[in-house]
C-alpha cells in the first residue's frame, strides 16, 4: 500500500512537472470507459460483430437482409488496412453526424446514423477514443450485396432530403433532466425506432406510427407497439417494468424477449440503473397509439 502511494507521488510529481502526462492518460481511459458504455447502449456488436461464426469483437461480418438488398456490418476495429484504423476522429465523427463515410459518400441507412446524428460532440468523440482502443483484428469484408439500384449510394441524395435529419437533439424545455436524459438514450444512443416504428415503401421510417411497432421489422421479426396505449402497447406496464426487461430481457408476464431485443438488452443490461430508469420514463411518456397495421 505505502509503495503504491509512494509510486502515485512520483508520478503525479512526474506529471505536475510536465515531463510526462499523466492526466492526459487518466483523461484517455475515462473517455475509453464512456465510449464503452455507449458503444453498449448502442449495440454497436449487434451489426459489427458477427458472433454466429464466433468473430472477434466489432471485426464485421454479420449479415443484415432488408428488402434492397443484404449489408454486411463493416470491421470498425482499428486495424488500419481492412477496418477503421486510418480514420481520423473527424472522419468518424462525419460519419455519426452526416452518415458519410471517409470519401465523403453516403452511407446506407441500414447503419443508424439517422438515430446516431442526435448523439453529443463529446460522446461521438468517447466511442471513438473506445474504438480506437480495441484489439485490431485483419479482416476483409464482402461489398454489400444489393439489389439493383440500391447499391448505388448517390441515390441517397433523395432519400436523405425526406428521411434524415441532422443532430444533436437538443433538450426540450419543460421537461425533467431524466426524461431528456431518456430521450437521449432512446433516440440517439439505444435507437429503439430503428426496430419499433415501422418502415415505408422506400426504407424510411414512418413517424406517424412512431413507436407503435414493426410487423415487418430487422431480421423478419415483428417488433412490438411500445407506445403508451392501453391495448397494444405497453399502457399497463409500470415503469420498473421496462427497467427490469432492459436488464434482464424478462417481461411482466415472465417471458424472456428474444431476436433483435436479445441483443439490444445485452447492451441496456451494461447500463447504471438511473439510466435504465430514464429510458423507462421516456419510453412511458409516448403517446398511445395503436398497432402498427401490417
Ligand atoms: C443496425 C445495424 C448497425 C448498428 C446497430 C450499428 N451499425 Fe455501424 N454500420 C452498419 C452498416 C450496415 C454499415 C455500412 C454502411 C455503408 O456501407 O454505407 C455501418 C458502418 C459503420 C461505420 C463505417 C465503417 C466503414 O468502413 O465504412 C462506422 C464507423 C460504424 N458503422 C460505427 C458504428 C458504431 C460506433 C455503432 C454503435 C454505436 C454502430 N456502428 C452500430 C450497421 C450498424
Ligand atoms: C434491433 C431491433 C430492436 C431495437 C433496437 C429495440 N428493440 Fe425492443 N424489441 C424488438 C423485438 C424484435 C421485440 C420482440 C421480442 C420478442 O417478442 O421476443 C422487442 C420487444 C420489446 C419490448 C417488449 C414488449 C412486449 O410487449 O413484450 C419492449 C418493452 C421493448 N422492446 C423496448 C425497447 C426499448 C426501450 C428499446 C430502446 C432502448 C428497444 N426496445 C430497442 C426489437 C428491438
Amino acid at each position: 500500500m505505502a509503495r503504491r502511494v509512494l509510486a502515485l507521488l512520483i508520478l503525479t510529481a512526474l506529471a505536475a512537472t510536465g515531463g510526462w502526462s499523466f492526466s492526459a492518460f487518466a483523461a484517455d481511459d475515462a473517455a475509453i470507459a464512456r465510449g464503452a458504455y455507449l458503444a453498449a447502449a448502442g449495440d454497436c456488436t449487434g451489426c459489427h460483430t458477427d458472433k454466429k461464426a464466433g468473430g472477434a469483437l466489432l471485426a464485421g461480418g454479420r449479415a443484415l437482409p432488408t428488402p434492397f438488398g443484404t449489408f454486411y456490418g463493416p470491421n470498425i476495429t482499428p486495424d488500419k488496412a481492412t477496418g477503421i484504423g486510418k480514420w481520423t476522429a473527424a472522419d468518424f465523427h462525419r460519419a455519426m453526424r452526416e452518415g458519410k463515410n471517409e470519401h465523403g459518400s453516403f452511407m446506407f441507412p441500414a447503419f443508424p446514423y439517422t438515430s446516431f446524428t442526435n448523439l453529443t460532440d463529446a460522446d461521438i468523440a468517447d466511442l471513438y477514443a473506445y474504438l480506437q482502443s480495441i484489439p485490431a483484428v485483419a479482416h476483409q469484408m464482402p461489398g454489400h450485396d444489393m439489389k439493383m439500384p440500391f447499391g448505388w449510394r448517390p441515390l441517397l441524395f433523395g432519400w436523405r432530403m425526406l428521411f434524415f435529419k441532422e443532430g444533436p437533439l437538443q433538450p426540450v424545455a419543460g421537461q425533467s433532466d431524466e426524461w431528456n436524459r431518456g430521450r437521449y438514450l432512446a433516440e440517439a444512443v439505444a435507437h429503439c425506432q430503428e426496430c419499433h416504428t415501422p418502415r415505408n415503401l422506400l426504407g424510411g421510417l414512418d413517424r406517424r406510427h412512431a413507436y407503435a411497432g414493426d410487423p415487418h421489422g430487422a431480421d423478419k421479426q415483428d417488433a412490438p407497439n411500445i407506445t403508451s396505449d392501453k391495448k397494444d402497447g405497453l399502457g399497463d406496464w409500470k415503469e420498473d417494468d421496462i427497467v427490469d426487461l432492459l436488464k434482464s430481457g424478462m417481461t411482466p408476464d415472465g417471458d424472456s424477449v428474444g431476436g433483435g431485443m436479445a441483443e439490444v438488452v445485452e447492451g441496456t443490461g451494461k447500463l447504471t440503473d438511473a439510466d435504465r430508469k430514464a429510458i423507462a420514463v421516456y419510453i412511458k411518456s409516448i403517446p398511445p397509439l395503436p398497432k402498427t397495421p401490417k
